[in-house]
């Protein structure tokens, strides 16, 4: 299979980088995803296809890192929002899909009594923190080590530049360990506001994790018994695993719920839930920004909402999930190259035991270069708006990585 040509791409990041620090930050910088194989900027996208500005055209596997869960430019979500255009985009007073959005997800989310909006996971995660500090009346906050809670000092994963009273709240355990947040918590119980987790392990570079049985009830019992906030941050797994939330979908019961990603397939909302006792802090903590009242978003949600309710989203996305495990299994199988898969179907990831880091490079820059977009290091995405026809073209590209890969590692 011939590789694709990225020179305008790379050429147009050597001009960013003149611009802007870093040309392009996180982990879409070139220095996360392996050396030249990503095609630096995007042009357009459709469904599970993105272009990017050479004109090269790629199968989409990280999927606006999540956010888009019904495939780019869906046509009723895009119709929702230049509608809400029309009538006026960010104005001075709420517009009525505020509360038209807000009755929804109250009415489709048992565990919702109220809920607020932002742009990004980070505003709400910080915001629950602090609704948490309020209604126990106590500071410090427990989270699992390596978890990603967004870019604010108080949980960015490199804190350059951050004084280190901003963490100093801040108290870890591992992820999964039972015996590990058990010791922690008991150790911080007298000061703990809250206790932040992800539904599923999803950091970096590893494999994935459900949640073991027992864990999230532990966690329960623990902050029933000793006036500690349970905080489920559910940005990235919201809506792929249950639409009703991935609490539903682990049988737990948080008090305050974060999502955001695939919630309006791509436009820019974040929002915040909780039950009814928490709702007099919620009340307390100030939260604003001047984008967080944008109507198009909640628009955006409102379309993208009803299409995953109603329309099997979340049963497409496993079905082919499903398809592309096992297509890459049987050739990784074939190949004799070991891997390790993991994640839930519509959330996987791939890593090579014996390859490590190099290997994922190898793997995921071939198959970049040929059409399939995947990250070396970070979980991937599957989305409603790829098709059946995505996996087996996928696959044909798999099936000559991995001959890359077992030629690399042997
Ligand atoms: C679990 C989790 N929480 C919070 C965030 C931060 O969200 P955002 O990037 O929208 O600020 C992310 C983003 O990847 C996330 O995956």
């Amino acid at each position: 299979m011939k590789e694709y040509d990225l020179t305008k791409s790379l050429e147009m990041f050597e001009k960013a980088k003149t611009l802007i620090p870093n040309g392009i930050f996180g982990p879409r910088n070139p220095m996360f995803l392996g050396n030249q194989t990503h095609p630096c900027f995007f042009r357009s996208g459709k469904g599970g296809r993105a272009i990017d500005v050479d004109g090269n055209e790629y199968i989409d596997y990280m999927c606006s890192f999540g956010a888009n869960l019904l495939g780019y430019l869906h046509p009723k979500v895009e119709e929702a929002v230049n509608k809400q255009m029309q009538k006026g985009g960010l104005m001075t007073m709420p517009m009525d899909v505020w509360t038209e959005l807000a009755e929804y997800l109250v009415e489709h989310t048992p565990l919702a009594d109220w809920v607020i909006f932002a742009k990004n996971g980070s505003d709400v995660t910080t915001w629950c923190t602090n609704v948490a500090r309020v209604h126990t009346k106590k500071k410090k906050i427990l989270m699992a080590m390596g978890s990603y809670h967004g870019f604010h000092s108080w949980s960015v994963p490199t804190p350059t530049g951050v004084p280190d009273e901003h963490r100093a709240g801040v108290v870890t355990f591992t992820y999964n360990s039972i015996e590990s947040f058990t010791k922690a918590f008991e150790k911080h119980k007298d000061e703990l506001a809250a206790v932040i987790l992800t539904p599923i392990k999803h950091d970096i570079f590893q494999d994935l994790e459900l949640p073991v049985p027992g864990y999230f009830d532990a966690v329960r019992k623990a902050c029933d018994e000793n006036n500690v906030v349970f905080i489920m941050d559910d940005i990235r797994c919201c809506y792929r695993l249950k639409f009703e939330g991935s609490h539903e979908y682990f049988n737990t019961t948080p008090d305050l719920v974060t999502i955001g990603k695939g919630m309006a397939n791509g436009h820019p909302i974040a929002v915040a839930y909780g039950t009814e006792k928490m709702k007099q802090a919620a009340c307390q903590v100030y939260f604003s920004g001047t984008h967080f009242y944008s109507g198009a978003p909640m628009a955006a949600a409102l379309a993208a909402l009803e299409i995953i309710r109603t329309e099997g989203v979340i049963e497409k996305i496993n079905h082919l999930g499903q398809m592309l495990k096992d297509g890459m299994l049987e050739q990784a199988q074939s190949h004799g190259v070991e891997v390790s898969w993991s994640g839930p179907l519509g959330i996987p990831f791939m890593r090579f035991p014996k390859g490590g880091p190099a290997a994922s490079i190898t793997f995921a820059g071939s198959a970049t270069k040929r059409g399939v977009f995947l990250h070396p290091h970070h979980n991937w995405f599957v989305c409603a708006g790829h098709t059946e026809e995505d996996i087996k073209q996928t696959l044909e590209v798999t099936d000559e990585c991995f001959a890359i890969v077992k030629k690399q590692i042997g």
